[in-house]
């Protein structure tokens, strides 16, 4: 006997093959584990990576699977479109890249449910707990994949940003959920052999209520919505494992689910906000690109120019960047990498106050300023950072508004009354960088830039960054 028959077999026999998906878990828990710190977050990407390459590897070493063209083509399709758009995102733009990618994996459960169902349907496996996996994966996936889309859609600008609400709203979103339970419900009585017409509905109505989900939040709480839609996905995911017996689904779809699950709960925990206030109407709209209603009046705030910056800044001795979405806007990340630079070279302290939720996503911040090369021993968390700024000079506010608000200690009427902010006002000085007075993300007013040891430096946070080091340098 030739040894080729004999190392296929080998290779595609069910030991090997599950000793490779052990692996290949093992791998995605350890690059899970990677990602909790800046650190260790790249090599951990690449680990996960590691793992669910050899799980795609042992997938396909499958004796059932056939189709080696269809298969090489879908790889091709996915390289030729995936490789290019990672690169060429911009960071800012990442959270319509995840929604994007996140409706793929909903939409992929929901497709392998849908295939099932004609399995099913043509009488080869009664079986209940095939039929609630398969109905669940097929609602949940099209929920995701609606709603992710519409999130893409908000994020990238292509639909208003805005919150698109209409009277009855709730009532309409409680039918449609009420006949997808109905429909669900005939699904698993009957084993999966409802008419197809009845199936094809389903389908619908759970894409129309990922639509509608969606539609009614404001753009700017895009992010958590996204994040607990990815939880769905993991979910979906899950159950379309129990649904085609893959404990590599199961698992998978369970860590998405789960950390979706943690990760929207924390930004609610970061933002004050509990989950039912972002997913059913509150602030929000969309950035906040009005000026600041009643906004204290100009004689209350102090203007400083570059110059003057620099100089306080030059002849301090510890000095508290604290970034915030408009450093993102700007792309000023590398410019202030700069300025630290100089400043540094004068004997200053520069560390970088990092607020949860500064930004638009989750560790947006962290990731803008790892790519301009600012070492991580410098960045501080908020608890880290908030005792530090007593015994600072000067806090210098690159484009954050919001989580440096001081209204979240004290005024009970704020919609951020006690979330936790970057204590930024205990600093000697602190100097706001920001194009004008209009509000951040919340849409209220910063009392911070009343403050007597406050001075705003308006105009573009990279250009006034760099007006800064010119500054600093001439000294
Ligand atoms: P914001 O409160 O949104 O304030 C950003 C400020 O940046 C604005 O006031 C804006 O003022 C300024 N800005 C915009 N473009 C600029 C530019 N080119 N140059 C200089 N300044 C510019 O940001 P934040 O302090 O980072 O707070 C984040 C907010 O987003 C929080 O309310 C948080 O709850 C919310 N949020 C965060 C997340 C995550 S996970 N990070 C998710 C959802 C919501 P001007 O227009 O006057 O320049």
């Amino acid at each position: 006997m030739s040894s080729m028959p004999l190392a296929s077999s080998f290779l595609q026999s069910e030991d090997f093959i599950y000793v490779l998906y052990i692996i290949a878990f093992a791998l995605v828990i350890q690059g899970l584990r990677g990602l909790v710190g800046p650190k260790t977050a790249v090599n951990g990407n690449r680990i996960a990576g590691l793992g669910m390459a050899i799980a795609v590897v042992a997938t396909l070493l499958m004796p059932s699977e056939g189709n080696w063209a269809l298969i090489a083509i879908g790889v091709l399709v996915g390289v030729i479109v995936g490789v290019p758009a990672a690169r060429q995102v911009k960071m800012t733009a990442m959270p319509q890249m995840v929604a994007l990618y996140n409706g793929a994996g909903g939409a992929a459960a929901a497709a392998i449910s849908t295939l099932e169902f004609f399995v099913l349907a043509s009488g080869n496996g009664e079986n209940a707990v095939v039929s609630v996996s398969l109905v669940l994966s097929a609602i949940i996936g099209c929920l995701s994949f609606a709603g992710s889309i519409i999130a893409f859609l908000k994020l990238q600008e292509l639909m208003t940003g805005r919150p698109i609400t209409y009277p009855g709203q709730q009532i309409v979103n409680g039918l449609i959920l009420l006949t997808i339970l109905g429909l669900a419900g005939w699904f698993v009585v009957t084993l999966g052999t409802m008419p197809v017409l009845a199936f094809v509905g389903l389908l619908i109505c759970a894409l129309l209520l990922g639509v509608l989900f969606v539609l009614p939040i404001g753009g700017a709480d895009m992010p958590v919505v996204i994040s607990l839609l990815n939880s769905f996905t993991g979910l979906a995911v899950a159950v379309t494992g129990f649904e085609i017996n893959s404990t590599l689904l199961i698992i998978c779809g369970a860590l998405v689910g789960a950390s979706g699950t943690l990760l929207t709960v924390m930004m609610g925990k970061a933002m004050n906000r509990p989950l039912t206030n972002v997913l059913f109407g509150a602030f929000g709209s969309g950035g906040g690109s009005e000026p600041a209603a009643g906004s204290g009046g100009p004689q209350q705030i102090r203007s400083a120019g570059a110059d003057d910056v620099a100089i306080m800044l030059a002849y301090a001795s510890k000095v508290i960047f604290v970034p915030g979405y408009g450093m993102a806007v700007a792309q000023a990340q590398h410019s202030v990498k700069a300025l630290a630079d100089q400043l540094e070279k004068r004997g200053v302290q520069v560390l970088y106050a990092i607020h949860p939720v500064a930004g638009r996503m989750p560790g947006h911040m962290n990731v803008l300023l790892a790519e301009s090369n600012v070492p991580y021993e410098q960045l501080l968390d908020m608890e880290d950072a908030n005792p530090e700024f007593s015994t600072t000079d000067v806090a210098l506010v690159i484009g954050a508004n919001d989580v440096t608000n001081p209204a979240a200690r004290s005024v009970k009427s704020s919609p951020i009354y006690g979330m936790p902010i970057l204590d930024v006002d205990k600093a000697a000085n602190v100097i706001v960088l920001k194009r004008s007075m209009r509000s951040g993300f919340a849409g209220i007013d910063n009392p911070l830039y009343e403050m007597p040891n406050t001075s705003m430096l308006f105009g573009d946070a990279k250009a006034s960054v760099d007006a800064l080091t010119s500054a600093v340098k001439a000294l």
